[in-house]
C-alpha cells in the first residue's frame, strides 16, 4: 500500500471541516489541505480570532493546535488535487429539487464536479476516497469517469468511506468512532488502497473498530445506519401520540423498553420530531432507490419514518393551537431553540422551521431565540418556509431575541424546540412573571421539569404526556 503522505479534502463543510482537522491532528506527519469553492467559508477557516464557520464543541480546539502546521485551508482546489496522494470527496449532495427523482434522489451534481475536477487536473495516481452519503454505485460512476479521463497512464483507487459523525458530538465521535468503514473493490488494487486509508486511521482508531467491506455494502451501510436511527425516533414519537391520548408517559414507556438489551436505550427520546441534514434526506434516498429496483414495499415502509416524523411535527404545532384555547391569531409565542438538536448553529430540516410557519400561519407573532443560530439564517429559513411571504412580512411577524428571557416577555406561551441545556438554567419564575397569563409552556424535548414548572404558575404540556395522569 501506498504511505499517505498528503491528504486533500475537497469540501469545507460540516463533515469536511472537523473529520480532515482531526485527521491532521492525530496524523502530525501527513499535511492536510482541505479546499472549498466558497471563498467566505475558506476565510471563516483561516480568520485570525478562530471565528470557524460551523460551531462544533471541541473544534476550535483542535483547529488551533494543526492549523498552519500540518492543516490548511484553501480555495486552490485544483492545487490541493494535485499534490494529494488522497483525496477525500466532502461535498454536499442535497436532495433533488427538480428533474427526475425529485424530492427523493440524492443530487450527484456537486460530486460529479468534484470528481472530474479531480480527472481533469491530476497529474499522478490518487485514491479517491467517497466520504460524500450517495446512493449505491456512485462510486462506480465516480470510477467510470475518472477513468475515462485520466491522463499520462494516472492510476485512480476508488473508496467508500463515509462518515459516522453527529454534529454537536462530531469531534468525540471523531476522536473515538464506534466504527470506520471503508469499502473498496475486491481486486488487489483496490484491498490495498484500502489499506492505505485504514493506515491513517489507524493512527488513533484501534484495528478492530476499523471494517473493510465491498464497496456498495458500505455505500448501503451508510443509508441504513440513518435510516434505522431515524425509525427508532419515528417508533418512539408514533408511541408518543399513544401515550397522549391515553395519559401514559413516553419517557417511562422508553425506559422501560430501552431496558431490553436487545433494544438498547439510546434514540429513544420522544421529540417534536427529527431534523438535520441527513435522516430525512438519506431516508428518502433509499426510498428512491427501492423504487428504482422496483421494490414498492419496502420503498413504502421508510417512506412512512419521514411521514411520522411530518405528523409529529404538525400534531405539536396543531396541540399549541388546542391547548390556546383554539386560535393563536394576535397571540406573541416565544419559541426557543431554532437549531435542530442542541450544541450545533445548524438548522436545516430543524423542527423550528416547521413550527414557526404554522405559527405564522395561524397569524401569530414569534419571538425566537437561539444561542447559535446567525439572524441571517434565520431569515433565509423562514422566508424559505414561506414562499408567499416577503421578508418584511415575515419580520412583522417574527421577532429575533437576544435572550431566552427576552423572547418570553409579554409572550403567552413559550414553546422549547431545541433541547439546549439552557434552557433548563433560566430563571423560570422570572420569565413566568413577564408572560401574559394564563403562562403556557410547551416542551416539544422532554427538557424541563414539568412539576416545578407548574408550582411556578405554568401550565405545562409536555410531549408524549397525556393530561389524564
Ligand atoms: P456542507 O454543505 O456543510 O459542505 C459541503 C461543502 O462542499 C460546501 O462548503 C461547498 O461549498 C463545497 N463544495 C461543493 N461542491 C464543491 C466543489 N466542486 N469543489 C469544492 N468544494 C465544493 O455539507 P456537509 O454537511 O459537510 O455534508 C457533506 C456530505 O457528508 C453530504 O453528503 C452529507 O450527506 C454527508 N454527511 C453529513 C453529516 C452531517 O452531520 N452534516 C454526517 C455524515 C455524512
Ligand atoms: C445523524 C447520525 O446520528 C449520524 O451518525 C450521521 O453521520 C449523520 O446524521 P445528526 O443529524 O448530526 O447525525 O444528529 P443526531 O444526533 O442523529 O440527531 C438527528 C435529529 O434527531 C435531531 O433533530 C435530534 O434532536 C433528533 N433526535 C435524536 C430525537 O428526536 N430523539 C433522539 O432520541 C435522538
Amino acid at each position: 500500500p501506498v504511505a499517505v503522505r498528503k491528504i486533500c479534502c475537497i469540501g469545507a463543510g460540516y463533515v469536511g471541516g472537523p473529520t480532515c482537522a482531526v485527521i491532521a491532528l492525530k496524523c502530525p506527519h501527513i499535511q492536510v489541505t482541505i479546499v472549498d469553492l466558497n471563498q467566505s467559508r475558506v476565510d471563516a477557516w483561516n480568520s485570525p480570532d478562530f471565528k470557524l464557520p460551523i460551531y462544533e464543541p471541541g473544534l476550535e480546539d483542535v483547529v488551533r493546535q494543526a492549523r498552519g502546521k500540518n492543516l490548511f485551508f484553501s480555495t486552490d482546489v485544483d492545487k490541493g488535487i494535485r499534490e494529494a496522494d488522497l483525496i477525500f470527496v466532502s461535498v454536499n449532495t442535497p436532495t433533488k429539487k427538480s428533474g427526475v427523482g425529485a424530492g427523493f434522489a440524492a443530487d450527484l451534481n456537486y460530486v460529479e464536479l468534484a470528481t472530474r475536477r479531480i480527472a481533469a487536473v491530476a497529474t499522478s495516481s490518487k485514491i479517491v476516497v467517497e466520504k460524500s452519503t450517495v446512493p449505491c454505485r456512485t462510486a462506480e460512476s465516480m470510477r467510470t469517469i475518472l477513468e475515462a479521463n485520466s491522463k499520462n497512464g494516472c492510476r485512480f483507487d476508488i473508496l467508500s468511506n463515509p462518515e459516522f459523525l453527529a454534529e454537536g458530538t462530531a469531534i468525540k465521535d471523531l476522536f473515538s468512532p464506534d466504527r470506520v468503514l471503508i469499502g473498496s473493490l475486491q481486486t488487489p488494487e483496490g484491498i490495498s488502497a484500502c489499506k492505505s486509508l485504514a493506515d491513517v486511521y489507524g493512527n488513533w482508531v484501534p484495528q478492530d473498530r476499523v471494517l473493510t467491506v465491498g464497496l456498495w455494502s458500505s455505500e448501503l451501510s451508510k443509508l441504513a445506519a440513518n435510516a434505522m436511527l431515524a425509525q427508532r425516533i419515528s417508533s418512539i414519537n408514533a408511541l408518543s401520540a399513544i401515550c397522549e391520548a391515553t395519559g401514559a408517559n413516553i419517557d417511562e414507556v422508553a425506559f422501560a423498553v430501552g431496558k431490553d438489551s436487545r433494544v438498547g436505550p439510546k434514540f429513544l427520546k420522544a421529540s417534536v420530531g427529527f431534523g438535520g441534514s441527513c435522516f430525512q434526506k438519506d431516508i428518502l434516498n433509499l426510498v428512491y432507490l427501492s423504487e428504482s429496483l422496483h421494490l414498492p414495499e419496502v420503498a413504502a415502509y421508510w417512506r412512512q419514518v419521514v411521514e411520522m416524523n411530518e405528523y409529529q411535527k404538525r400534531r405539536f404545532s396543531k396541540r399549541v393551537v388546542d391547548t390556546l384555547f383554539n386560535t393563536i391569531t394576535g397571540k406573541r409565542i416565544a419559541v426557543l431553540g431554532f437549531a435542530f438538536k442542541a450544541d450545533t448553529g445548524d438548522t436545516r430540516e430543524s423542527a423550528s422551521i416547521s413550527l414557526i410557519r404554522d405559527f405564522q400561519s395561524e397569524k401569530a407573532y414569534v419571538n425566537v431565540y437561539d444561542p447559535q443560530v446567525e439572524h441571517s439564517q434565520i431569515w433565509m429559513d423562514l422566508s424559505e418556509a414561506s414562499p408567499s411571504m416577503s421578508l418584511d412580512q415575515i419580520k412583522k411577524q417574527v421577532t429575533i431575541c437576544p435572550s431566552a428571557m427576552d423572547a418570553c416577555k409579554n409572550a403567552e406561551a413559550v414553546v422549547i424546540a431545541t433541547e439546549w441545556k439552557e434552557f433548563n438554567n433560566v430563571d423560570w419564575e422570572a420569565i413566568y412573571a413577564g408572560m401574559n397569563k394564563p403562562a403556557f409552556v410547551f416542551d416539544g424535548r422532554l427538557l424541563v421539569d414539568a412539576e416545578k414548572l407548574r408550582k411556578i404558575g405554568f401550565q405545562v404540556t409536555t410531549i408524549g404526556r397525556g393530561e389524564r395522569l
